[in-house]
Order: C-alpha cells, then structure tokens, then sequence
C-alpha cells in the first residue's frame, strides 16, 4: 500500500509517496507526471549502485532516459566545487528546461542536488528519493536546499521545492544501525512537537522498530512526513511556527559543532538537546518532571545517549549565540509544554540557561 502526504504550497504544493519496494519499481502513473522528460539521477557510486540502477533501468523501460551524476556524498564535500562539478555534468548533458534531476542518498546529496536544480536556468525540476531514515523523515522534505561555505553550515542555499518525495523503507535496510537510530531520534522529535500518538507508538513498538520492520517503519515515516508537510505549508519560510522542528536542535547543533562532527550524530547530539530543552522548560514551570522522564527514557531505550566527555559551557553557549538562528545574540529555544505540545522562547537568563547545562551533565553522568 502507497501512503500519499500532499505538502500544500499552491503552486509549489508536491505529493511525498512512502511505500515499501517503490525505489524498485515506482507506479507508472508516478512516472508519467513526476519524472522530467530528461533526467539525471544524482547519488554516490554506492548507493548508486545499490538503488539507482534498478531504478535507472526502470525509468528508461517508461521511455524517460537517464544520466547519472556520481558525488561524493560526505558532509566535507557539501561544498562549492561539488556543486559546480553538477551544474557541469547538467550543461554537459545538454540539458534543459525539460529536464531534471533525482536526488537519491542522505541529506548531502539532497540538499546538493536541490540547490543545483535551483540554479541551473533559474530552476528545473527535481525529486528527492531519500535514501537515509534522516533524510526521509526530515532533509528531503519542505525544499531547504545547501551548501556549507566558508567553514559554516549551510551558509549559501535557497528554499526549492521538489516536484515529489519518493520514499521507500526498505531502502534503510542496508543502513549503518548508528546511522539508522540517528534518524529515530527525529521522529520522537515530531512526536514531541506535535503528536502525542507517534510518541506513544514508538514507546511501544521499540524491538520492531529497531529491527526495521517495514510496516512499522512505514508508519512513523509516513507520519512524520505529514506533520513536517502540514508545519512547512504554514510557514516555508521559517517566519515563525518552521521553528518548531528545531526542537532540541539549538543545543543539539552546538553539540556537533562542539565536536567538530565527529563525536556525535546528529541523532544524538538533538537527542542531549531534547532533554535538555526539557529540563530547560521544567525549570521555567513550563511543564512537568514527568514530561522530561518520559522523553529521557524512550531515547535512551532507543540508544541514542553516547557517554559525553566533561563539556566547557561557556564555550557550549558561545556557539548557540552564534547560531544563525539566534536574533541579536538572543538564543530561541522550542520548549516542551507536553508531549505533543511546543512553544518559542527567547529572553531566557543566562544562568537559567547555565544550570540546565549542569543539569544535564550531572543526569548524563549518572544514567549513562
Ligand atoms: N530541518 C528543519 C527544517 O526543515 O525546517
């Protein structure tokens, strides 16, 4: 069965399709109003060969001929000449206005390839096939598009929405198991946010889960897709609610950062910054202990808590100051109200914001 999520951006608006086998053999009828007439499927050699041949060979069988453009798909190559060796390969191809690309793999290559389509004649069509629980739950979706430049994150991109989202569960099948829980902690994400059902969910379906049963994965996939699709309807642009879905994410990007993205994922270092967002809202009488427990205790159960070294705060807040996200130096945070329902705040006292970060360090120190 094909769940179908409509993201509703007017003209902009696009269909996310999840199911089960569909990077193998995508419906027909898919094809026919999705797929450029002219496409080049973006991956790395090894995703590549391991989900875009099938899919290669089955887009020219429906009469759509298909170019390859291989990346190296590691964040340190997320960069500008990565990015120019694809607007070559396209100009190479003779492509254009008709033509399009498929983003296939993780985030870098999503955001990449979106960014290419972007550019190359003031945009052409793309469709993102997200290869990793990541990038399905979350980087495919809602048009962000990026490169890092000058030692920043995804300093130069621009929002660009996909003509669709092709996702297939299975795909995650062949995925690092580090890799795979990374994405998990996403999905509590939303399931904090937004949606107390979700969250309930993973509490009781943790073994199936983390032995990737499909039909699981398919729901909290399916899921997540819809609340990321209805948040980003509302606001594309990160006026405002967008925000929501850096929750744990202010601390959570500190973290890698503080690490020079080694140490952590980015699973893991948003799952510190959910529990951290969530004794940061216990201390402003925001919500309750009991609300912070239960996030700690399906995390942890999910192994995303890696033991930290001592960590120097000043240097942690330093960095979320820095954050592009902060307005006049004033670091925004999304806090917990309930499972199931977040707010927006700025103005928090520093030393509220220190003794949260003791806080955590001490809990961390005695559960982990
Ligand atoms: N990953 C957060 C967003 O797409 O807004």
């Amino acid at each position: 069965m094909t769940f179908r999520i409509d993201l509703s951006l007017g003209r902009n608006g696009y269909p996310i399709f999840v199911r089960a086998g569909m990077l193998k053999n995508p419906e027909k009828g898919l094809v026919r109003h999705f797929f450029p007439r002219k496409t080049a499927i973006v991956a790395s050699k090894k995703i590549y060969r391991v989900h875009g041949r099938q899919l290669a060979t089955w887009l020219s069988r429906q009469g759509i001929p298909v170019q390859k453009i291989f990346v190296n798909d590691s964040e340190t190559r997320k960069n500008e000449k990565t990015l120019f060796a694809i607007l070559r390969k396209m100009a190479e191809f003779g492509f254009n206005r008709d033509s399009g690309l498929v983003a296939l793999g993780g985030g870098v290559i999503g955001d990449m390839t979106g960014l290419a389509a972007s550019l190359y004649m003031r945009g052409i069509p793309y469709i993102q096939c997200p290869t990793t629980l990541l990038a399905q739950v979350d980087a495919g979706i809602g048009g962000k598009t990026a490169i890092d430049f000058c030692g920043t994150k995804n300093l130069i991109g621009a929002f660009y929405q996909p003509k669709a989202v092709l996702i297939d569960p299975d795909a995650l099948k062949t995925l690092p198991q580090r890799q795979f829980i990374s994405g998990l902690a996403e999905v509590v994400k939303y399931g904090v946010i937004r949606d107390e059902n979700l969250f309930s969910f993973m509490e009781a379906n943790k073994q199936p889960i983390l032995s990737r049963d499909s039909k699981f994965l398919r729901y909290i996939i399916a899921r997540s897709c819809a609340i990321k699709a209805d948040v980003v309807s509302r606001d594309e642009r990160e006026g405002g609610l967008r925000a929501v879905l850096n929750y744990g994410h202010t601390l959570g990007h500190a973290l890698e950062s503080y690490f020079e993205y080694e140490y952590l994922t980015h699973g893991e270092a948003i799952s510190y910054g959910m529990w951290f967002a969530g004794l940061l809202s216990s201390s402003l009488g925001l919500c309750g202990q009991e609300i912070v427990d239960r996030q700690v205790k399906l995390l942890q159960s999910l192994g995303l808590f890696r033991a930290l070294p001592k960590l120097d705060n000043n240097r942690l807040l330093k960095i979320m100051a820095l954050d592009k996200k902060s307005k006049n130096g004033q670091v925004q945070f999304v806090l917990t109200r309930k499972i199931g329902l977040v707010n927006i705040r700025k103005n928090i006292p520093r030393s509220t914001i220190l003794s949260a970060l003791t806080r955590l360090q001490a809990e961390a120190r005695e559960l982990i």
